[in-house]
């Protein structure tokens, strides 16, 4: 029988750097060895309110996302049963028709603003991250992300901000540091970090392979 698969989590505020950590990481052990969940794919469907409201929700809230499906599905990996995953379209705020189908491997990263909030989640996490980057170069990576990428004005971006995202940040996404095993500055850039979780994955999957 195959060991239990290892599950990471790695949380941080918007703009932290998340992605390039999750990317360092998937390079060096390759896109097949690794069920990547973005928890922004299981964000509520809202496909039922109409696109005015949809704009006034507040995303940064733990109320936002649909955890009980997360979990369902990271059970399924743990369990090597694939998964539909959602994708969601941030230009019409809900989830699109499509689903991405996922397969199980031995390693599972879940990447998510609030990935370290639910204790639930906490708990199926072998290793728990938390990239952890200053406000300011937080807000300028994300004013270029939004309004690029996610059809987002600056006037947007800005009172978005101020009004949900910062105020969010303070009060569930930082608390969530003292839950990580490793706090990450600069994210992907730091390259000492991602080699020092890259050799514990092996050495847990190493051990694994012996159970
Ligand atoms: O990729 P990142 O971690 O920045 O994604 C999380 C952010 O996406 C949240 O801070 C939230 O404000 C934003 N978001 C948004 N509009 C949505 C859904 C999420 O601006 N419809």
């Amino acid at each position: 029988m195959q060991s239990k698969p290892i599950v990471i989590g790695i949380a941080g505020g918007s703009g932290s750097g998340k992605t390039s950590v999750t990317r360092a990481i998937v390079k060096r052990f390759g896109e097949d060895s690794i069920a990547l969940i973005e928890q922004d794919a299981y964000y509520k469907d809202q496909s039922d309110k109409p696109f005015q409201e949809r704009l006034h929700t507040n995303y940064d809230h733990p109320l936002a996302f649909d955890t009980d499906y997360l979990i369902e599905h990271i059970s399924q990996l743990l369990q090597y049963k694939s998964i539909e995953k959602p994708v969601y379209d941030y230009t019409i705020h809900t989830r699109s028709q499509e689903t991405i189908h996922v397969e199980p491997k031995r390693v599972i990263i879940i990447e998510g603003i609030l990935v370290l909030e639910d204790e639930r989640l906490r708990q199926l996490m072998d290793i728990k991250l938390f990239v952890d980057t200053d406000p300011d170069i937080r807000i300028i990576r994300r004013l270029l992300r939004d309004t690029k990428e996610r059809g987002r004005t600056v006037d947007s971006v800005i009172n978005q901000y101020l009004s949900m995202v910062r105020p969010m940040h303070n009060q569930f996404v930082e608390p969530t540091k003292r839950y990580a095993d490793i706090i990450i500055p600069e994210g992907g850039q730091n390259k000492v970090a991602i080699d020092l979780i890259v050799t514990k994955i092996q050495t847990i999957l190493e051990q694994k392979s012996f159970l």
